[in-house]
């Protein structure tokens, strides 16, 4: 792993107000060079160290990496470095590398990945641009992010499709059937999350994304949570487009994001939101008759103008980071926390409601629950005051409450959340 101590250690200093030990970023540095070797799930040596690479402090519990995940200290010190080498050498771009580098990570072509600033603005681009007339009608599910309903709900307004909605199941097949059953001849788009940010069930997107090919309909998936989490090769999940987050799970500085974009859908979803880089550069508005010419033959063609360096360097550096530790590692220790909160959960019997499906395929780093007899929102207030973050979710009528643990978390973060409940039954 690309990480230069000397800086790292001066960063360290200057942007955290516990400063590291050097003993502490030497360790970190020597299990990052395990990152070809498998790590143990319950390996709490290794996975200490790589807790104490992030600015967090030991009187917060943070467990609320659903909405963004806090940035490690090399993270922090790119994007620093990417304003830095910005502001001194005056020289514009830097941002080219940053699509095929997000391409490798998520298994696509560079040529597919657009540059966005969060998922919100990727799925915009898709639902804009993915050609439907009044009568259409569009399957989401009764669990979306604001970020995934507005965007089809002004498509209601301005062009007069039509919602469909299913409910995710507890089981994978149950959610594909329920699916199915909403399938007729108006349907034209399954645009459903890969991870709802409500109870964080993992649906089963491969599938959903076969049933939307053997059906002729597009498939836009809302990928707030799916990077960074969970290994992906989008190529082999076959999805159309798929609007990826940098700041959550990926560790990337905040309001930075991708839409990938299928090679073959490019000719089919229509650019709307063109600048700089959409072209084929050969635009000149003084030849008649004025037009573009020809696109962009790559996913640039739907987004142009300046981009932030330091940012785009800081998320080169959080695929550096999180392909140190190997995001199977990571997948396997996030999913094991995401078990042993589940487990806890259970533990109170009756007197808590898990809403998160247990079935192995359905589950990772995500649990919604519901503390009987308990306002949800009272006790995140609670939690709040005690210095413990997690999520309150009052969308869609849920009244629920969100637990989710990343790589800097351990069991002692999930047992503190637990002690809160056991207080408050
Ligand atoms: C499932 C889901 N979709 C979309 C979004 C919107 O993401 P962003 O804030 O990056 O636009 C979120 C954010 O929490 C989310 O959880």
């Amino acid at each position: 792993m690309n990480f230069n101590r000397r800086n790292f250690i001066r960063t360290a200093g200057i942007l955290s107000a516990l400063s590291l030990k050097e003993i502490d970023v030497l360790a970190a540095k020597r299990q990052m060079a395990a990152s070809d070797k498998t790590v143990a799930d319950d390996d709490e040596s290794y996975w200490s160290n790589v807790r104490r690479l992030f600015p967090l402090t030991r009187e917060l519990t943070y467990m609320n990496n659903g909405t963004y995940g806090p940035s490690p200290y090399p993270v922090i010190e790119a994007t620093h470095e990417g304003m830095m080498m910005a502001d001194q050498d005056g020289v514009y771009g830097n941002y080219d590398g940053t699509p095929p580098k997000l391409a490798q990570f998520v298994g696509a072509n560079a040529d597919e990945i657009a540059l966005t600033h969060n998922v919100t603005e990727g799925i915009n681009i898709a639902c804009c641009g993915v050609p439907l007339k009044k009568g259409d009608e569009v399957i989401l599910t009764t669990h979306e992010h604001v970020g995934n309903a507005l965007p089809w709900m002004n498509r209601i307004k301005l062009h007069g499709i039509v919602i469909r909605k299913f409910t995710p199941a507890a089981t994978a097949e149950e959610t594909l059937s329920r699916i199915a059953a909403l399938i007729n001849r108006k349907t034209r788009v399954i645009a459903c999350p890969h991870i709802p940010c409500t109870q964080g069930q993992v649906l089963p997107v491969k599938e959903i994304c076969a049933l939307a090919r053997k059906h002729n309909l597009f498939s836009l998936i809302d990928g707030a949570h799916g990077p960074g989490m969970i290994p992906l090769d989008l190529h082999d999940m076959g999805c159309d487009t798929y609007a990826g987050c940098c700041h959550k799970w990926m560790l990337g500085p905040k309001g930075t994001g991708f839409l990938y974009i299928r090679k073959d859908f490019q000719n089919t979803l229509i650019p709307y939101h063109v600048g700089a880089g959409s072209d084929d550069g050969k635009w000149d508005i003084m030849t008649e008759p004025v037009t573009i010419n020809e696109y962009a033959a790559s996913a640039h063609r739907y987004y142009g103008g300046t981009q932030a360096n330091g940012l785009y360097a800081g998320v080169n550096a959080a695929v550096d980071f999180l392909q140190g530790i190997g995001m199977d590692n990571i997948h396997r220790r996030v999913k094991s926390l995401g078990k042993y909160t589940q487990d806890s959960l259970l533990g109170f019997g009756d007197k808590i409601q898990l809403l998160t499906p247990t079935e192995e395929r359905s589950r990772c780093a995500i649990n919604g629950f519901i503390i009987k007899g308990v306002e949800s929102k009272k006790f995140f207030d609670l939690c709040m005051q005690n210095k413990v973050r997690i999520r309150c979710v009052p969308e869609n009528g849920l009244n629920s409450l969100r637990v989710s643990t990343h790589i800097y978390n351990n069991r002692e973060d999930v047992d503190r959340l637990m002690e809160m409940i056991k207080k408050n039954i």
